[in-house]
């Protein structure tokens, strides 16, 4: 017989394969289709990543029955059903574009549908359930195909969502994953520090997204050993939509030359809603800039930043640095 682990597996990878089925080759799937290529998508793309669609109907049951997959019990814990009680089984996903979510040797263990028809009563995107097969703490998307070239270039992007991680993709960018949101764990750090030694933020370029970034940022920095930094995108653009309003080539370049350190980040981060032609800004931003300095490991990266505080606020950088020193003291 066969194990609970397996059972699911085999069940989740023949919904794949059904969801990716009903948008590439039905009637039912065709507005989910015209979206995506709207979005830029290739068919190309679309089967790479397996991409689906779960209609507003009830197909499951059905075809499970027809493969001989639909005991009672494990439909029940799969997670593709509403968690109500009673015995009728009804679609937890409708309506949605459906996005594989794989383990480390490619398995789906989960999936994550986002609604083609925006509805503000319903989340944009919903997850599988947490069960036996799917820890999200645990879970970085695309970490199985991008794990070679993370492995070789021994970098990792991380982005923010599975459109930014398709758009990377789209233009040669394929050591990329995502943290599905912006509340990364320790667990998707450690599982990244085993594959590559730089980690790169490229979150999206609005308020929340550098938010997340810092956040992101100031966890990895004390777990870690990673060589750190981040992409700030402009405009306020996510990368699905600075790939659809530049061009894939022109997002690949921007990144590979934007790739800032973390004091860089910060430098940029600490003037978010400051004047800094007023004294007391600057003085705030410079206090800001020199703790973050502070827990900076690299001597060269610490000193280069002084030598730009020194200069831009036309400061004599022993002062700086004599402050700074304090700082040091204080942090260990
Ligand atoms: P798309 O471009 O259509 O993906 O939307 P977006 O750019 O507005 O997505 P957003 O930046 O808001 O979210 C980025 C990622 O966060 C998504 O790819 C999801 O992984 C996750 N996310 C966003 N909204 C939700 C939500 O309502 N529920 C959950 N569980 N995750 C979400
Ligand atoms: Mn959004
Ligand atoms: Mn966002
Ligand atoms: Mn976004
Ligand atoms: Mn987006």
């Amino acid at each position: 017989t066969q194990s609970e682990t397996g059972k699911l597996k085999r069940l989740y990878a023949q919904a794949g394969q059904l969801y990716h089925h009903i948008l590439v080759n039905t009637k039912l799937g065709q507005p989910a289709l015209d979206h995506l290529h709207e979005r830029g998508l290739s068919d190309e793309l679309i089967a790479e990543f397996q991409l689906g669609y779960a209609p507003q109907a009830e197909i499951l049951q059905a075809f499970f029955h027809e493969k001989k997959l639909d005991d009672y019990q494990t439909l029940r814990k799969s997670g593709l059903f509403s968690e109500r009680e009673g015995e009728d089984l009804a679609e937890r996903f409708n309506d949605r574009i459906m996005f594989p979510i794989r383990d480390q040797t490619g398995s789906i263990i989960a999936f994550s549908g986002r609604l083609l028809t925006p509805d503000k009563k319903l989340p944009k995107y919903l997850n599988s359930p947490e069960g036996i097969l799917f820890n999200k703490r645990k879970v970085l998307f695309n970490f199985d195909k991008a794990k070679k070239t993370i492995r070789h270039e021994s970098k990792v992007y991380l982005f923010e969502g599975f459109m930014d991680v398709l758009a990377a993709w789209r233009a040669g960018i394929k050591n990329g994953v995502a943290s599905m949101g912006t509340s990364l764990t320790s667990e998707q750090i450690y599982l990244l520090e085993q594959t590559a030694s730089k980690l790169y933020i490229c979150y999206d370029g609005d308020l929340p997204g550098r938010k997340a970034t810092k956040r992101a940022l100031e966890l990895i920095a004390p777990l870690s050993k990673f060589d750190l930094g981040a992409i700030l995108l402009p405009e306020k653009l996510d990368p699905d939509e600075y790939v659809r309003k530049y061009g894939p080539e022109n997002f690949k370049d921007f990144v590979t030359s934007h790739e800032r350190t973390e004091l860089e980040f910060y430098l940029e981060y600490f003037r978010v809603g400051r004047n800094l032609e007023t004294e007391s800004d600057q003085l705030a931003y410079i206090t800001d800039v020199l703790e973050k300095v502070a827990q900076v490991k690299d001597p060269l990266a610490r000193d280069l930043t002084l030598n730009r505080l020194a200069k831009e606020f036309e400061l004599d950088k022993n002062n700086l640095t004599s402050q700074l020193q304090a700082l040091m003291q204080q942090v260990q």
